[in-house]
């Protein structure tokens, strides 16, 4: 059979985050959110994939479709659902699933901030609150000191880029600012800080509880391959800001403990080690061809386009991993990559694809050491509702049930074997 093998120590496995799949969760500031018709077509974030209760399912769809490594987020509200207030059912409920992962011989990598907060933390301010980091570091503290026998690897804050620009500057996020320069760069400042912090404590308090596994705290960084249209001063000074404003102040910040200006100056913490390993989301290339003017190449055929317009690009994500490594030398997971595909017409071919290059990558000794298909299951696309289908578990909604897709099969094939087949249709022959 045609196709090429992947390194046995590369764990492949898939992605979630809980306020996207859980549901019933009224003390996240996304049910606010929604109720004020700002998710979808007046859709819930109660809904999710009813994943707080068919978790057991879940874990099992996971282990026959050999998945071996698993990225998933806590909600911060179901942990500590008032200041100061901890839930004992929300850790239990954390740790019976993290237990079955581990039985199930699936890695979790856990992230702590995923584009979500407690309504009461967003009613004080949110990121912008005069006490947000401390607020954040106290919950922090009780899910690794509680949950951290069961964890070694930790993300802190999901795409800190994303999030402060669909927050502030697009709108998109609650509170819901645009163009609010100002706070962009002081939610930004928060986060940076706050995973400065946070690398510290994880480490420490896995240490003093002398909690089983070798302890990795990274970040988790959105990285596209941008490209300037045409080499021409102002679409090359826009994409150069984009780069600064976008990435390096966020990866600066939070790999090296080095503010940049609008962020700050200095090092706040001294100098010292602040990152483990660099988790790349990697989803598409944009053209810029001004500073504010970012787009998907419009010459784009049908073919190379998800549901939602995104080029699938897999070169880039070669050229950005390859970039990350030349300037961190740090470990590489690949955190998230995937496509909106409700026909899954392009799924297999897509992971094909972005596959080939990791393993281009390999071959040239970077150490990319994970890769967390985005996404599991169907789930909820934040603002974007529950129309985009980036699943590789179909949900049914009206019944909650759960069907592998075709590509799911192809990559479960590949996840227990570490062989990827040119024929994405192999199965289907007999
Ligand atoms: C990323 C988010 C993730 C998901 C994918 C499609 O930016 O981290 O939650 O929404 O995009």
């Amino acid at each position: 059979m045609r196709g090429f093998d992947l390194p046995g120590d590369l764990l492949l496995g898939s992605a979630t985050a809980a306020t996207q799949i859980e549901g019933g969760d009224r003390g996240v500031n996304w049910y606010a959110w929604s109720l004020q018709g700002k998710v979808g077509d007046g859709e819930s974030s109660l809904t999710g994939a009813d994943h707080w209760n068919r978790f057991r399912e879940d874990t099992e769809l996971m282990a026959r479709m050999g998945h071996r490594c698993y990225r998933m987020s806590v909600e911060w509200s179901r942990i500590e659902p008032e200041r100061g207030t901890w839930s004992a059912e929300g850790i239990g409920h954390y740790r019976e699933e993290l237990s079955l992962l581990r039985e199930r011989n699936i890695l979790p990598l856990v992230t702590l901030h995923h584009f979500s907060c407690p309504q009461w933390f967003q009613d004080r301010g949110g990121w912008l609150g005069e006490e947000a980091v401390d607020d954040f570091l106290e919950f922090c503290g009780k899910a690794v000191s509680s949950l951290g026998d069961l964890v070694s690897e930790w993300c802190v804050i999901n795409e800190p880029n994303v999030f402060a620009n669909d927050t502030y500057m697009d709108g998109k996020y609650p509170p819901g600012h645009r163009g609010d320069m100002k706070s962009y760069f002081r939610v930004s400042r928060n986060l940076v800080l706050a995973h400065l912090r946070c690398y510290s404590l994880i480490h420490r308090i896995r240490k003093e509880h002398n909690f089983p596994g070798e302890t990795r705290v990274g970040i988790v960084h959105h990285l596209a391959r941008f490209e300037a249209s045409r080499l021409r001063p102002i679409p090359l000074l826009g994409k150069f800001l984009t780069v600064y404003l976008f990435e390096t102040i966020f990866l600066e910040g939070m790999i090296r403990g080095r503010l940049l200006p609008p962020l700050g100056w200095g090092r706040p913490r001294g100098r010292g080690r602040f990152c483990d390993f660099i988790g790349i989301n990697y989803y598409s290339r944009h053209i810029i061809s001004r500073f504010g003017d970012i787009r998907f190449d419009p010459s784009l055929e049908e073919e190379r386009k998800t549901d939602l317009g995104w080029e699938i690009y897999p070169r880039g994500l070669y050229d950005v991993a390859s970039a990350c490594w030349e300037k961190y030398r740090l470990p590489l997971y690949i955190t998230e990559n995937g496509l909106a595909d409700a026909s899954d017409a392009k799924r297999a071919l897509f992971i094909r694809e972005h596959l080939r290059e990791l393993k281009h990558l390999r071959d040239r000794g970077i150490p990319v050491m994970r890769y967390y298909h985005w996404s599991l299951m169907d789930n909820l696309e934040w603002n974007d509702g529950y129309g985009p289908k980036f699943g590789l578990v179909e949900i049914d909604y009206p019944t909650m049930e759960r069907r592998i897709r075709p590509s799911a099969r192809y990559y479960a094939r590949i996840c227990r074997s570490h062989f990827v087949e040119e024929d994405i249709h192999a199965d289907r022959q007999d």
